[in-house]
């Protein structure tokens, strides 16, 4: 009762720091999870199928909860989906309620397709019967992970989105008597690497639990950290140098450009800027294109950017 007290007595934070809050909810990551009857892919895609083996996977729309069915031409098994899991960048994964028990879906919507597909981690899993190759049981410790990644509190959010208060943890106290708060401006690029890896997984996370092959492209602080550009201490190499966490990330590959050539100047490398003089011979502008790769995970339909900046040779093996 306190807690819903104290909940309902914070200010939104819009009220005062408008810009930031106009521009953050634009951002895929504001709108990282929301109720399945509200996704746009959804309602853009009325009927979505796919058919594997003995298997149809059909997803259906038509105002309300979606309804996604199975069927192997004998039985058909349904339920309403309640959760769309993603913006829609990669694609979306759904969620649906069985018994009182969340579910993922066996397959997901990519954009890059404009269909159905396997949901990561599913297509070596077995499907011994209809419900198997309905989906995936979520075990309630994940369900609160999943959660906690994609929206703000750990069950069944009401805020859905990545919100202020999870990377400015300081704020609710501020936002009733405008204490101060951290200045994350001031943030070194490892303390910037942590506060986005808490999400996006630390290079520690990876070091220690994994995947080291391809799959971790999609781990931006683990790959940064192992490129020679970065240091720990340098703000140029942070992950807010080059995305505004309030923005989308932008899509112009030329406008990275002036990040890079921050450090990779002409110049006496003697002068304290490690990267001074060491210069491209090869390309003056769209640096990430060569640098920076998309990487496509197999059966994922996504470039992902590889974020161990490097001279990538030709046949080369995946550095891990
Ligand atoms: C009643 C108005 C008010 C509310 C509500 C409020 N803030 Fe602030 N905030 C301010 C003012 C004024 C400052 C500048 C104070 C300063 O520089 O010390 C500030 C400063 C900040 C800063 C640091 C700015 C800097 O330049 O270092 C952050 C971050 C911040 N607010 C985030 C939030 C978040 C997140 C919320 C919602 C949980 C919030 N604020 C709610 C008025 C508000
Ligand atoms: C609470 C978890 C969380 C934290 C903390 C977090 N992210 Fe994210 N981020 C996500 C999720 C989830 C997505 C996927 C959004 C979607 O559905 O497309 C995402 C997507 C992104 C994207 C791609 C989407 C786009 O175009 O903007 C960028 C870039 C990004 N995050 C940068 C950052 C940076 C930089 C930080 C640290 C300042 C950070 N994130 C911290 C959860 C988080
Ligand atoms: C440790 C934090 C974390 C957990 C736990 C997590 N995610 Fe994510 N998820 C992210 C981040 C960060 C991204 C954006 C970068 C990427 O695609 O890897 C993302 C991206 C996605 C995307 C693609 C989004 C897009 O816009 O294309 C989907 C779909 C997704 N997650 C579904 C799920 C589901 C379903 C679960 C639980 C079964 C889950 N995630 C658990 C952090 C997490
Ligand atoms: C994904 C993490 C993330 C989210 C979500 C987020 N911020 Fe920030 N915010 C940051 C970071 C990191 C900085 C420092 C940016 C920089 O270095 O230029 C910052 C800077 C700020 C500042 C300027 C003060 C400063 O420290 O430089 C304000 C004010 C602010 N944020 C308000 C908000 C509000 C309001 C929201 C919600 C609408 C929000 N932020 C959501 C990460 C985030
Ligand atoms: C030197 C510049 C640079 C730095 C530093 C950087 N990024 Fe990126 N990032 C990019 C570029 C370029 C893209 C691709 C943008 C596009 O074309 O869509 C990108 C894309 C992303 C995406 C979208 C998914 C993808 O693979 O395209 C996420 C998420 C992301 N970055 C997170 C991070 C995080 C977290 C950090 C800090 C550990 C970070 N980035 C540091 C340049 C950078
Ligand atoms: C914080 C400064 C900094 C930034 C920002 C930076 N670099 Fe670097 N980069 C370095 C340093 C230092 C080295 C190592 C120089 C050496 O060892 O001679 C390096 C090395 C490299 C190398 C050679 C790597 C190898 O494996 O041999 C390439 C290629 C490179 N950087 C490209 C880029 C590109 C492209 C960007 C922008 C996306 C970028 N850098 C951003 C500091 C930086
Ligand atoms: C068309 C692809 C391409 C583009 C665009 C490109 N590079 Fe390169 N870059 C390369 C290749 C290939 C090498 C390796 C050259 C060699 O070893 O002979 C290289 C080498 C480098 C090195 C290492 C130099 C050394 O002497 O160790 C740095 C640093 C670098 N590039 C930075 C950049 C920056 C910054 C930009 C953008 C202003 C850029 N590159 C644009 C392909 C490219």
């Amino acid at each position: 009762m306190m807690l819903l007290l104290l909940a309902v007595a914070v200010p939104a934070c819009a009220g005062c720091h408008p810009a930031e809050a106009k521009s953050h909810a634009s951002t895929p990551m504001m709108q990282a999870l929301m109720p399945a009857r509200d996704s746009s892919v959804l309602r853009d895609n009325p009927e979505l199928r796919t058919r594997r083996g003995v298997y149809e996977w059909t997803l259906r729309s038509s105002g309300g909860d979606p309804v996604y069915s199975v069927s192997d031409g004998k039985q058909t098994v349904t339920a309403k989906l309640r959760w769309a899991f993603g913006f829609g960048v990669l694609g979306q994964t759904f969620v649906y309620e069985k018994d009182g028990a969340l579910y993922e879906s066996t397959m997901s919507y990519y954009a890059a397709t404009k269909g159905l597909d396997y949901t990561p981690g599913h297509v070596d899993r077995p499907q011994r019967n209809i419900e198997e190759a309905a989906g995936r049981l979520i075990d309630p410790a994940e369900v609160r992970r999943c959660f906690g990644c994609h929206s703000t509190g750990s069950a069944e959010p009401v805020n859905t989105g990545v919100q202020c208060s999870h990377c400015h943890a300081d704020t609710a106290q501020h936002a009733v008597s405008l204490s101060k708060v951290t200045k994350l401006r001031q943030s070194s690029s490892e303390e910037i690497s942590g506060l986005c890896g808490a999400c996006h997984r630390t290079w520690e996370d990876i070091a220690t639990n994994g995947p080291k092959d391809i799959n971790n492209v999609r781990f931006q602080p683990y790959r940064l950290a192992n490129s020679k550009c970065y240091d720990a201490e340098d703000r140029r190499i942070s992950c807010t140098a080059c995305h505004e966490p309030h923005t989308p990330a932008s899509h112009v590959t030329a406008g990275y450009d002036a990040k890079c050539l921050a450090c990779h100047t002409q110049g006496n490398p003697a002068q304290g800027n490690r990267a001074q003089g060491n210069v491209c011979k090869v390309g003056k502008r769209d640096c990430v294109t060569c640098h920076m790769p998309k990487t496509a995970i197999p059966g994922i339909h996504f470039g992902f950017t590889d974020h161990w900046i490097r001279v990538v040779r030709p046949g080369e093996t995946y550095p891990q």
